[in-house]
């Protein structure tokens, strides 16, 4: 699998339970980070490594991420003739010319594993990035998707992005065991799904970025319902990994902001706010002002 990878599957048919009542009629990715929703973030990403065939998994609740990227003819005339010249801009061209978005349906849940299965239609027979857009990743640099597509043509394997987590919090995520790290990549040789700190055989945590090779459709076709009733993406990959494919695990560069939960959220938002041109004054002072208060009211 030395070939670089063109097309980037986007789950997002998920539920969005833990951002009930605001995901009853807003799609979790469509949850803003500023003005921008979370979905954009990771096109952006993906555009950046290379991609230009965006595929999104989504279900009949889910009509707002296609609006997204649709065009919005009313709304550009009005912006025109009232000369926001500038708004205008955002809203006109969501996504580059060169790039093409197609829409599958997951028509049920049946969890992550399953969705990046309903794209396989589209895939055919190359490597693929997968982004889950709730995690937020950040870097000044590269994005994380383009150092691992950057690695994937290297090494020819999958690549899983992976992130150093206290060891009370392997219980969240799927744990990877390696041979060891050579720099930022080592070749994993077992995953656990949300191990106990105890059984944990490290303390590297899979993030929703992953580099997938095409074998990945066969490896979930034979995989079975797991934890919860749902196909899960790291049961095919450990199989993949159990019958001797090579998968890396990339530590990549920046920050990443769980923004499928509440207070991952809310990080991301006051750490854009305060690298913001405009906002991060404004931010600081808020902020301070939102402490000082609480401050007061703790001494009452
Ligand atoms: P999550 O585990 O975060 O689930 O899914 P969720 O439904 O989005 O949110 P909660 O836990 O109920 O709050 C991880 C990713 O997999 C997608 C989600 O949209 C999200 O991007 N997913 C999950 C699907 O596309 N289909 C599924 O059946 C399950």
């Amino acid at each position: 699998m030395t070939q670089r990878i063109r097309k980037a599957v986007f789950p997002v048919a998920g539920l969005g339970t833990r951002f009930l009542p605001a995901t009853k009629t807003v799609p979790k990715e469509m949850l803003p980070i500023i003005d921008r929703p979370l979905i954009q973030y990771a096109v952006d990403e993906a555009i950046e490594a290379g991609c230009d065939t965006l595929v999104f998994v989504t279900n009949r609740y889910k009509h707002a991420v296609a609006d997204y990227f649709d065009k919005a003819y009313e709304l550009e005339q009005k912006l025109e003739r009232a000369g926001k010249l500038e708004q205008l801009d955002k809203v006109r061209n969501p996504l580059p010319d060169h790039v093409r978005v197609i829409f599958v349906t997951q028509t049920e849940a049946l969890g992550l594993g399953h969705a990046v299965l309903c794209a396989k239609p589209v895939i055919g027979d190359e490597p693929f990035a997968v982004l889950l857009p709730d995690d937020l990743i950040w870097n000044r640099g590269d994005g994380a998707l383009k150092q691992m597509a950057d690695h994937a043509e290297r090494s020819g394997g999958g690549v899983i992005a992976v992130q150093n987590v206290p060891q009370e919090k392997t219980s969240s995520y799927g744990i990877v065991a390696t041979q060891g790290f050579e720099g930022r990549h080592g070749r994993i040789t077992g995953m656990v799904e949300k191990p106990k700190p105890a059984d944990a055989p490290s303390t590297l945590a899979v993030v929703g970025r992953y580099v997938l090779p095409p074998g990945i459709f066969d490896a979930l076709e034979a995989t079975g319902r797991g934890a919860g009733g749902e196909i899960q993406l790291t049961d095919a990959m450990a199989a993949m990994i159990g019958a001797g494919r090579p998968y890396d695990a990339y530590r990549f560069q920046g920050t990443r902001f769980d923004c499928g939960t509440h207070i991952g959220l809310i990080e991301a938002t006051i750490r854009f706010a305060l690298d913001h041109e405009k906002l991060s004054e404004p931010a600081r002072e808020s902020m301070q002002r939102a402490l000082d208060d609480l401050g007061v009211a703790d001494n009452a």
